[in-house]
């Protein structure tokens, strides 16, 4: 059984860092491990402009602990006003690095969010023009579409329809759910990415509902049956390229969660790679798990691939689940994947 690994150093490709003392928390679990990740803007106000993504990058910057090598990739949160000229200067300025849309409705803070995809269009012919990423939260809102059919429904009516009005826009299909999600992904060609979470990797919907509400595993978009978790599976531990690792490790604090009206976000990110290490072992392809959370993502971005290296290490007692987060106002619950995990980052 092999006991060691070592691999090019990671990156997060979807990641929730939050602001204030939440941030200051949360940040060194994802810069101990990760060399960049890319940071959402859902922020309460969003991360509307360039000059917004420029604030919000310092007091990310500010709050990285000494030692740690970290460099947060900044996204814009579209809206029906963004000015496409500020986009293009903040990405050739090096201070955005893609675009998000969240259709208004869909999930946390996506209230500003995106009412009539067309609107938009101005500014993706921008982004096609300069090859700047488009990030999409692809579930439809629509109140008589039945939520575990949100995805599925947004490739045919949205994203179908925006592929062929932009052939050559990059776009990644952010945190996807379904089987339907990933035969799209491997029907297009490599301007169409995919995200996929750990915890999306693990569960499926029982994990929510049997036994009572679970609110630690509700999460947007909601985890589907299990022959699409198979079929994430399968895509991400085949090497694919199209498909990288977007944690959308999302902190809220417990008491939010354990309400009559929970909100929706898991916190993976402190032993998300050690999981992962575990879903490649279960499925004999621990050599593709370089290509999923170190390799697929900067090739996709266009950006260097990390030149630092990473080893985990397999015990053969497995670990306890990391601590829960303590804040001021109250804990952020670690992800807990029910499954035994026997690996660890290694800290040498
Ligand atoms: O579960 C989620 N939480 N999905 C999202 O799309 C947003 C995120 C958050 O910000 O909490
Ligand atoms: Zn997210």
């Amino acid at each position: 059984m092999q006991t060691k690994l070592t691999i090019i150093s990671p990156d997060d490709w979807h990641l929730h860092l939050r602001n204030g003392e939440v941030l200051s928390k949360v940040l060194p679990f994802t810069s101990r491990h990760f060399q960049r990740a890319i940071v959402m803007p859902n922020l309460q106000p969003p991360v509307l402009c360039a000059a917004d993504a420029n604030i919000y990058r310092d007091e990310i910057v500010a709050a990285i602990p000494d030692g740690h090598n970290f460099t947060p990739l900044m996204v814009l949160y579209l809206t029906e006003q963004t000015d496409p000229e500020d986009v293009r200067k903040g990405f050739l300025a090096g201070e955005l690095v893609a675009v998000k849309l969240y259709p208004a409705g869909a999930t946390t803070n996506s209230d500003a969010g995106v009412k009539d995809i067309e609107k938009i269009y101005p500014v993706l012919e921008v982004m096609q023009e300069i090859g700047m990423p488009f990030l999409v939260h692809g579930e439809v809102v629509d109140a008589d579409v039945d939520i575990f059919d949100r995805e599925a429904v947004f490739i045919d009516q949205k994203l179908i329809p925006i592929r062929q009005r932009f052939p050559n826009l990059k776009i990644v299909f952010e945190h996807i759910t379904t089987k339907d999600g990933v035969d799209y992904v491997k029907s297009c060609n490599e301007n169409t990415a995919a995200t996929v979470t750990t915890h999306h990797l693990v569960i499926n919907r029982n994990a929510m509902l049997v036994g009572g509400i679970q609110p630690h595993y509700y999460c947007l978009p909601v985890a589907k049956r299990e022959l699409h978790r198979l079929a994430l599976v399968q895509a991400v531990t085949s090497g694919d390229k199209r498909f990288f690792l977007g944690t959308d490790s999302a902190p809220h604090l417990a008491q939010y969660k354990e309400s009559s009206c929970g909100c929706a976000g898991i916190f993976n990110v402190a032993n998300t790679l050690p999981i992962l290490a575990q879903v490649f072992e279960r499925e004999n392809t621990l050599e593709n798990l370089e290509k999923f959370v170190s390799l697929n993502g900067p090739l996709f971005y266009n950006l260097p691939v990390n030149t630092g290296t990473m080893t985990l290490l397999r015990s053969e007692t497995p670990h306890a689940l990391p601590d829960d987060v303590v804040t001021n106002d109250g804990v952020i619950k670690v992800f807990d994947p029910k499954m035994a995990i026997h690996w660890r980052v290694s800290q040498a």
